[in-house]
This record gives C-alpha cells, sequence and structure tokens, in this order.
C-alpha cells in the first residue's frame, strides 16, 4: 500500500490484531479497505451530520462491493437500543449475511454503534472503524469496547469486539466544530497524565495549535495517543487490570453525562471536568502536587475544556450515578487516580470526606 501521508501502527492481540492507519486522503482510497473486507456485501453506518459531508467520498473507495447504507440520528442522546436497531433493519432488509462488512463512517457515537451491531449480528460479523472526529481517532475506535447507554448508566450495554482495521483520515477533522475538537482534546491529554509525561509536556507547548486545527501536530498527536492506547489494550484486552487506567476521569464524567441527559454534556467535556476532579482528589490523598493539579487546570482551559462540574449537581447526585460505574468491584467505588503526571492507579481507598470535598471544589452542590 503506497501512501506517503499515512502512518500505521498496529493492536497486536494475537489473531485479533489489527492496524490502524492515520494520514491525509485515506477516505477514498479503496488500497486501505480492501485487505479488511473478505466478502462482497458491505453496510456503512453513518449518521445525518457525517453523510452529506462524506458518504460520497467513502463509496468511492468501495466500488468493488454490494454497498448498502444506513443513516442513524445524530447525537448521544441516539446511542440506544432503538437506534441500534435500525443497524439490523437495514441489515435483514438488505439480506446481509456472515460474510458482510460493517464500516462505521462517523464519531464515536456510531462507531460503538456499529461495534455492537457488528458483535451481535448472526453472532458476530466483521467491522471497519472510519473515525471523523478526534475523540473517535485518539480513543473509541480502537480498543474494541462497543455498546449503547442505558438511562441509568452510560455504555452499560455492549461486547468487546475488535474491528478489522481503523482507518483515520485526518483531513475529516477540518469540518469538525470546535467544541468536538475541544472534547477530543480531553481523551489526548489522558494519554499524558496516565503513561506518558513526554507527550504531557508536549501537549502543554503545543495546545493551541492543536486546537485550531494544525494539521502536522494533529497527525503526531493522533499517532502519539493511539499508540499509548494500544500498549495498553494489548496488554490487558478485556480490562482485567491496567486498562482501567483509560477510564482516568470517567467515572465522574460518565456520572455528569447520564445525570444532565445524555448529550447535554459532551462527552470529552465531562472527562475534562472528570479529569480535573481525578486530580484534585489526588492531590488532597497528598500523592499529587497542587502545582501539578494547577497545570492540569491551565491545561484544560487552554484546550477549551471545562474543569468544573456542572452547577446543578449536588454530591448526593454524584455518588449515586457513580454507584453504577462498571469498575464498581462487590459494590465498593473504585477509582482512577493520579501519582504523578504520567502515572496513573486504581485504587478504593478513598475516604468518602476527600470524595466529598472534591466534588464540591469542583463545582458540586453540598447535598
Ligand atoms: P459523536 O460521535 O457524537 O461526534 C460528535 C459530533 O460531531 C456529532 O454531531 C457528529 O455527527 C459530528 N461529526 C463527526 N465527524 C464529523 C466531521 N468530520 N465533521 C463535522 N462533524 C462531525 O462524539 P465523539 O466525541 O466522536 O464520541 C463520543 C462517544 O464515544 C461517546 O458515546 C463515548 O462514550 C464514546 N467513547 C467510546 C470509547 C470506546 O473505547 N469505545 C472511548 C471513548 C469514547
Ligand atoms: N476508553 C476506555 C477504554 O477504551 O478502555
Amino acid at each position: 500500500m503506497q501512501n506517503t501521508n499515512m502512518q500505521t501502527l498496529a493492536v497486536d492481540l494475537g489473531d485479533r490484531s489489527y492496524p490502524i492507519y492515520i494520514g491525509s486522503d485515506l477516505l477514498s482510497n479503496p488500497d486501505v479497505y480492501a485487505p479488511h473486507i473478505h466478502g462482497k456485501q458491505v453496510m456503512i453506518v453513518t449518521n445525518d451530520v457525517v453523510a452529506p459531508i462524506y458518504l460520497e467520498d467513502i463509496k468511492k473507495a468501495l466500488k468493488g462491493y454490494r454497498v448498502d447504507t444506513v443513516i442513524l440520528p445524530d447525537g448521544e442522546s441516539h446511542k440506544d437500543l432503538t437506534t441500534l436497531n435500525k443497524i439490523f433493519d437495514a441489515l435483514l432488509e438488505h439480506r446481509h449475511n456472515r460474510t458482510t462488512t460493517l464500516i462505521a463512517l462517523g464519531g464515536g457515537v456510531v462507531g460503538d454503534m456499529t461495534g455492537f451491531a457488528a458483535a451481535s449480528y448472526q453472532r458476530g460479523v466483521n467491522f471497519i472503524q472510519v473515525p471523523t472526529t478526534l475523540l473517535s481517532q485518539v480513543d473509541s475506535s480502537v480498543g474494541g469496547k462497543t455498546g449503547v447507554n442505558h438511562p441509568l448508566g452510560k455504555n452499560m450495554i455492549g461486547a468487546f469486539h475488535q474491528p478489522q482495521a481503523v482507518i483515520a483520515d485526518t483531513d475529516t477533522l477540518e469540518t469538525l466544530p470546535l467544541a468536538e475538537m475541544a472534547a477530543g482534546m480531553a481523551e489526548v491529554i489522558k494519554y499524558g497524565l496516565i503513561c506518558d509525561s513526554d507527550f504531557y509536556d508536549w501537549l502543554q507547548e503545543s495546545v493551541a495549535s492543536l486546537i485550531s486545527g494544525d494539521a502536522e501536530l494533529l497527525a503526531e498527536a493522533i499517532y502519539r495517543s493511539c499508540e499509548n492506547k494500544a500498549k495498553v489494550v494489548s496488554q490487558d484486552e478485556r480490562e482485567g487490570g491496567i486498562r482501567a487506567i483509560l477510564n482516568l476521569g470517567h467515572t465522574f464524567g460518565h456520572a455528569i453525562e447520564a445525570h444532565q441527559g445524555y448529550g447535554s454534556w459532551l462527552h470529552g467535556e465531562a472527562v475534562g471536568a472528570g479529569m480535573m476532579m481525578a486530580a484534585d482528589l489526588s492531590a488532597r490523598l497528598g500523592v499529587l502536587s497542587d502545582g501539578q493539579v494547577l497545570k492540569l487546570r491551565r491545561l484544560l482551559q487552554a484546550a477549551h475544556l471545562p474543569v468544573e462540574g456542572p452547577k446543578d449537581m449536588s454530591c448526593d447526585d454524584y455518588i449515586s450515578r457513580m454507584a453504577v460505574d462498571k469498575k464498581v468491584l462487590d459494590g465498593t467505588l473504585r477509582l482512577v487516580l493520579l501519582k504523578q503526571i504520567g502515572e496513573a492507579y486504581v485504587t478504593s481507598d478513598v475516604p468518602s470526606t476527600l470524595l466529598l470535598e472534591t466534588l464540591m471544589a469542583c463545582g458540586a452542590k453540598a447535598s
């Protein structure tokens, strides 16, 4: 495959290994898809925001196949079982069989739903991730977590199902609104915080250019992020241990998303505020320095991300929502916290007084 604008990484998972292609001009390049489509049938799953911009481009790459399309309503509020069923309807109406390949064209919402449809349609078919947001290019398209939300909890219904390939065309970021760029930056910053302090230092210098869409720096940030994620996922595909660190800020963030109503806060915004809470709590536990907490606050602000949760959420709201987190074990809440910048750990040893202090310091009302 010849493309000088492309970098390739591998997610190393034995017979479920796959490549991540990162670069420009990939969307309509047939050569990046062909090795990963084994049958004649393809179902493109996308949404009503992305389809008008990119559907025709991707179809150019798939001329040799029988291509059908399903266009979902846009948004986190539609990441549910009702919308998922539209994918199954389309697959059955167009008589797709077990050799079909689903292609997720869009952000993390489309990617998570397409992956779950692929995991369960006829007990499992292939799929390819074609992420078109910064967040999905650095995080959700890699690692095989798929699923939908339940009104009582974020991503509560799903499956692990790895894609055949991830094709991240960085040109698609040119049409992404600023707020979505910022949301993606939350997950980029996460990698620096949990396992890559050099990357974190680089982000502190580059944040303004990244947010304003500097293509070269974005490609670098996507590569470094995917490299970090691939390393963690390759060690612990099903989150029996270290993979949990990828959820830094997510226990707080998921509580915000579920409580405010899905789509009210962007996922990345909720993760941004959640990482601030994790850092604040790490400092209260005497592990992280106040100076490091302050630096993180500045970085998140420079990335146009919130550093506090919603004003109308109380401590009780957080605690009851956090109790349904997937990391809860035998009724005990477990949180991802920071030993230092570049090193995360998972703990259940958090005094509730300190947790309440953190929540209130980060905007929660006393209950
Ligand atoms: P999203 O999928 O809702 O996309 C954000 C918005 O941008 C949407 O309106 C979308 O239609 C639009 N859009 C997409 N590409 C565009 C483009 N190129 N130009 C213009 N508009 C575009 O949100 P997201 O931030 O991509 O993903 C968030 C979701 O990902 C959440 O549901 C979250 O739970 C999930 N997630 C999953 C994992 C995982 O490991 N599976 C990891 C992180 C996040
Ligand atoms: N975004 C968390 C994970 O992939 O494990």
